[in-house]
């Protein structure tokens, strides 16, 4: 079987490999670990890159692909991861990861959060806006100061700021919305722990692989999981979980329903604080979530005995089992 890769690279829309400012796209280094991964699982690999990339190669006729590795962010818009799975449902190619639907939606934290509020799973407290009306500013002081400001349907943590004062927030709304100019999502802060959830499979057969627990070096919960700690590694992840099992199994419990209920395919990964006395509230979903060396797919794999290739093959079968492929 020929699998074809698809990825962006900051190359692809001009930025240097080493900006910090664009996190939402993978490393070089990531794409060839990926790569060699799926070749190890045996199949036959071709590299092709972005959308414009496939679309070329559908358009000539040069595709000869069995199936899709999708790892495409996609660049510009709130639908950007959707767009290339959009393309192969168009030409009926099976891919992994999530449809268009699944990726449109993990996109908007802020009907992301409102649905799985839905199915009781406890989200912060928000308000979503794109202009500041007064009616907006009245409701912010219901959030309590510091609250979070961020993008509604941004990644990497690109535009997070904790704000402490209403003056602070009028000023990097402005920026924000002039900067991003999509919704801007003002929330509850939730201090405490932050944890992350991945999970590997489809309907039935998906599964939580654990619960990653972010920590700063020295072993202290950190205030915010910001850009330059996302970046520049100087955080540990602990597969070691501090709540005991109870509350472990639910937050696997909550993360799989998510999955399920918004009907993502293959992988995700959902994102988590708990508060101080020890409540989880679920922040988002990630259906495109890092592969990268180490990740939580890694580690929580690890556990299961798997190895980091092991873990990409799963990823592949549980996308082949669905096109019966
Ligand atoms: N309501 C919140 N309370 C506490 N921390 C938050 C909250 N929202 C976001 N954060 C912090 O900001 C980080 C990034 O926010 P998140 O919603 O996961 O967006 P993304 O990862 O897509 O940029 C989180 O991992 C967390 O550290
Ligand atoms: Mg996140």
């Amino acid at each position: 079987m020929k699998i074809g890769f698809c990825y962006d690279t900051k190359g692809d829309y001009g930025y240097a490999e080493d900006n910090l400012e664009y996190t939402d796209f993978v490393s070089l280094h990531t794409i060839s670990e990926i790569g060699k991964a799926i070749e190890q699982n045996g199949y036959e690999l071709e590299y092709i890159g972005n959308v414009y990339k496939l679309r070329d190669q559908l358009i000539h006729n040069t595709f000869n692909c069995d199936m899709i590795f999708n790892i495409a962010e996609g660049f510009g818009s709130r639908n950007r991861e959707a767009i290339l799975p959009s393309l192969l449902e168009l030409y009926q190619i099976p891919h992994t990861a999530s449809d268009t639907y699944g990726m449109s939606i993990n996109l908007n934290k802020h009907h992301t959060k409102i649905l799985v509020n839905s199915i009781d799973i406890p989200t912060p407290k928000g308000v979503c806006f794109n202009t500041l009306t007064e009616e907006i500013i009245n409701k912010i002081p219901d959030l309590g100061f510091p609250f979070i400001l961020k993008p509604n349907t941004e990644g990497g943590s690109m535009g997070l700021h904790l704000i402490g004062s209403m003056e602070e927030f009028i000023r990097q709304s402005n920026y924000l919305i002039k900067t991003y100019s999509f919704e801007l999502l003002a929330e509850e802060y939730i201090k405490g722990s932050e944890i992350t959830v991945p999970i590997i499979g489809s309907g039935e057969k998906a599964e939580a692989l654990g619960v990653v627990t972010i920590l700063n070096e020295d072993g202290t919960d950190i205030n915010l999981y910001n850009n330059s700690l996302k970046q520049i590694d100087n955080v540990i992840n602990t597969t070691t979980f501090k709540y005991g099992d109870e509350l472990k199994k639910k937050i696997m419990d909550y993360s799989v329903r998510i999955h399920n209920f918004f009907g993502l395919y293959d992988y995700s990964r959902m994102d988590f604080r708990i508060s101080q006395d020890g409540q989880p509230y679920f922040l988002e979903i990630n259906a495109m979530p890092s592969l990268c060396r180490d990740c939580s797919f890694e580690q929580c794999g690890k556990l299961a005995g798997m190895t980091y290739y092991q873990t990409i093959g799963r990823i592949i079968e549980s996308a082949r089992m669905r096109y019966g492929i």
